[in-house]
């Protein structure tokens, strides 16, 4: 009866032990956050996954001339956006017409791009992936490739119990990665969970945020799934109406994403077509509404009178305890180094 018992309780103990190095990913729901958007029942998140989406989100070789991968466009120590351009920069240094936003909490995120157009995440990269002004492939080839490749054939059985390649496995990969980018250590996290206190520059930020700022940028994401106008001019070049590009209705002419502002002390320049380059500038335009702008939404009403310079410092204060360092340098997202990328570094 013993030995049964101790059969029976190794078994036990085996199979929770098996079921968490299964799942052990970096995603994880944060204490007191809203429920993710993402439906990981279409996508189950496995360790194999994440390290295969990680894999291919460094690959260039998915790029037309195995030169630009989606790390160009969204590097981890800015919030993976593209610090210092303001516009997107692709294959053969051809300039995009919007800028590069940053991929933190997606799995909380319902519309994807600026203007909303993809609504989700495990079909998004097909757009990097084709689009002519960033890695130019076909997916066709893109799966040859990687249907060539023993490593990638490995991976993917491991993955997906299947070694041959296709669009639908390839994207999911690439989400379980992206997906599991969750930052959500930073000192005002720290002070939510009375690990740290602000300073009386960043409480009076805070005081000053609440008012202004967290209708549209929400917490505990800082970011709300809804398009707005936060009161910027259209740009008369690029002439992005935003997401009226998508409806096709005049009410949503230039509405964009309301952005996430984890991190936003690395991800400059700002806004859609980054015409932003420091928070000072950011702030400079949000202490300067006017009621008779167009497109002004009712929430910037409340800005009824200019902010000081004083509170728009007590502001960016604020902004900068949003900043994650522990996501921003976390081992797990960086370059992996594996097989397949020592075997680029040869050739
Ligand atoms: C040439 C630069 C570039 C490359 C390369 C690139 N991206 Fe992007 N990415 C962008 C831009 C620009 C947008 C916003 C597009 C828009 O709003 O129309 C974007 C948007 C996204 C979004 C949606 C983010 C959000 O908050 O809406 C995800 C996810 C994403 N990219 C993942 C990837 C993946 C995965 C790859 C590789 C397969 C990749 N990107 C390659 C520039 C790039
Ligand atoms: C009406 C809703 C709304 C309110 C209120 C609002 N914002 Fe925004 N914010 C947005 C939208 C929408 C964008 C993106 C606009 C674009 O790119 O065209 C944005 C962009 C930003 C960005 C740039 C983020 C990036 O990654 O490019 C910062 C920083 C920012 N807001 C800070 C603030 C601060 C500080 C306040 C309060 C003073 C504030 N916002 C109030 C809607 C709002």
């Amino acid at each position: 009866m013993k030995r049964i018992a101790v059969i029976f309780w190794g078994m036990i103990a085996a199979l929770i032990f098996f079921s968490v190095m299964k799942d052990e990913t970096p995603f994880y729901v944060p204490a007191k956050w809203p429920k993710p958007y993402y439906d990981f029942s279409q996508n189950p998140l496995s360790k194999e996954k994440f390290e295969l989406g990680r894999t291919l989100f460094y690959d260039p070789d998915l790029s037309r001339d195995s030169t630009i991968s989606c790390a160009n466009c969204h590097l981890q120590y800015s919030g993976f956006t593209h610090i210092d351009h303001s516009l997107s920069h692709g294959i053969d240094g051809k300039i995009g017409t919007r800028n590069t936003p940053v991929l933190i909490n997606m799995a909380w995120q319902q519309f994807f791009h600026w203007d909303g157009g993809v609504s989700s995440l495990n079909k998004q990269a097909i757009n990097p992936l084709t689009h002519a002004k960033e890695m130019d492939n076909r997916l066709d080839e893109v799966l040859r490739r990687l249907n060539q490749s023993s490593f990638y054939r490995s991976r993917f059985y491991r993955a997906f119990g299947d070694s041959v390649i296709e669009t639908a496995s390839l994207l999911k990969a690439l989400a379980s990665f992206t997906v599991s980018l969750v930052s959500a250590n930073s000192k005002y996290d720290l002070v939510k969970r009375g690990e740290s206190s602000f300073t009386n520059q960043e409480k009076s930020g805070y005081q000053l945020f609440k008012k202004y700022c967290a209708s549209c940028h929400q917490e505990p994401l800082f970011m709300k799934n809804d398009f707005k106008s936060n009161g910027i001019a259209l740009d008369p070049t690029l002439h992005d109406l935003g997401r009226m590009g998508i409806t096709n209705r005049k009410e949503d002419s230039l509405l964009f994403k309301i952005p996430t502002l984890r991190n936003v002390e690395f991800s400059f320049p700002y806004m859609h077509d980054g015409r932003y380059k420091n928070l000072k500038e950011v702030l400079n335009h949000y202490a300067e509404m006017h009621e008779h702008q167009p497109y002004f939404s009712k929430e910037l009403k409340k800005l009824n009178r200019p902010l000081s310079s004083n509170e728009q410092k007590d502001l960016i204060a604020f902004l900068k305890t949003l900043s994650d360092p522990e996501f921003l340098f976390n081992p797990s997202f960086k370059y992996p180094k594996n097989e397949r990328n020592a075997s680029f570094q040869k050739n």
